[in-house]
């Protein structure tokens, strides 16, 4: 198993350690644009290995010649937000580095599985899966499991129970009008609004859908990406071991939900074919109402990529 990550700023490298830390690849490939901080860094994690106990090799670079035939490649490069910026302020810029990286990407590794993390998250899956021509199983974008996991922890904190027994769904895009389903919420199996008020579930809600923005604002430099990253590999681990964990994941859609053309968040089974179902569940009238105003707010943004 060879794994590349394409960014070494925060998300790519501290993604890069969790893999190899992980030894979820025998190879990890760190690529950047700037000269000498994939070497710097992937040298620094490989030297990690000794103490932490794992064989994973990882190599950074400028150059994709070292990527060649790799099995899925993490994309993270690209610029992130400062405060007061929304992830679509990224739009243009992040649309022409992921387009780039996806190009000379799909030239060295034809046959990989691209997992996407840049924002304007649903807009740079499109991208990348119009430019790498792939089929739609192999490009996946990283958004849902971070935002569940988000709201799961605000579940976990306001009712002071473990975090492993929450397990939550959300549909839609990666941005403010990110649809968290309550109903399909549970804390070991009971649904969430028989422990809480409805009042308390919209607050926990909206403050997910401003998880991004909450870190940013702490940061001032930079977003989130300790979660992030650890949502990225969770993805990859599924695929890697193939163990079809059911999980929110950015695709683009064919019909799904009534929706075509676009991408956004839905169920998917993640395992070594990348996106191997999408599950479609029931939603009812208000809920189908989000997930439409959520498709429709990316697709604008869609319409505004020229590829
Ligand atoms: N090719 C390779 N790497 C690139 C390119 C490119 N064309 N353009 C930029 N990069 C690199 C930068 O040099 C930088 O090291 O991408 C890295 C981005 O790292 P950070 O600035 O630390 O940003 P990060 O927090 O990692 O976020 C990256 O993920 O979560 C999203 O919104 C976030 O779009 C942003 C992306």
């Amino acid at each position: 198993m060879k794994i590349t990550v394409i960014g070494a700023g925060n998300v790519g490298a501290t993604a890069a350690q969790r893999i190899a830390e992980k030894e979820l690849a025998n190879e990890v490939v760190l690529v950047d644009i700037v000269e000498g901080v994939p070497q710097g860094k992937g040298l620094d994690m490989y030297e990690s290995g000794p103490i932490e106990g794992f064989d994973s090799k990882v190599i950074g670079t400028n150059s994709y010649d070292e990527t060649a035939n790799s099995d899925i490649v993490v994309i993270t490069a690209g610029i992130p937000r400062k405060p007061g910026m929304s992830r679509d302020d990224l739009l243009s810029t992040n649309a022409n580095i992921i387009k780039s990286v996806t190009e000379q990407v799909v030239a060295k590794s034809p046959k990989s599985i691209l997992i996407v993390v840049s924002n304007p998250l649903d807009v740079m899956v499109y991208v990348a899966q119009k430019v790498s021509g792939f089929e739609r199983n192999r490009v996946i974008g990283m958004a849902g499991v971070l935002d569940t996991a988000r709201y799961r922890t605000f579940i976990a904190m306001e009712l002071g129970v473990s975090v492993e027994d929450i397990t939550a769904l959300l549909l839609g895009g990666h941005g403010d009008s990110m649809v968290p389903l309550p109903r399909y919420t549970s804390v070991a199996g009971i649904p969430l609004p028989e422990l809480m008020t409805k009042e308390k579930i919209d607050a926990i809600v909206k403050r997910a859908q401003n998880g991004g923005a909450e870190i940013v604002n702490f940061l001032k430099t930079g977003s989130a990406f300790y979660a992030p990253s650890a949502a990225a590999v969770q993805m990859v681990e599924s695929i890697v071991k193939d163990k079809k964990r059911v999980l929110p994941c950015a695709v683009y859609l064919q019909g799904e939900y009534g929706l075509s053309g676009t991408v956004v968040g839905v169920p998917v089974k993640l395992g070594k074919n990348g996106v191997e179902q999408i599950l479609e569940i029931q939603l009812n009238d208000e809920e189908k109402a989000l997930l439409k105003k959520s498709a429709d707010d990316v697709k604008t943004n869609i319409d505004k990529v020229k590829l």
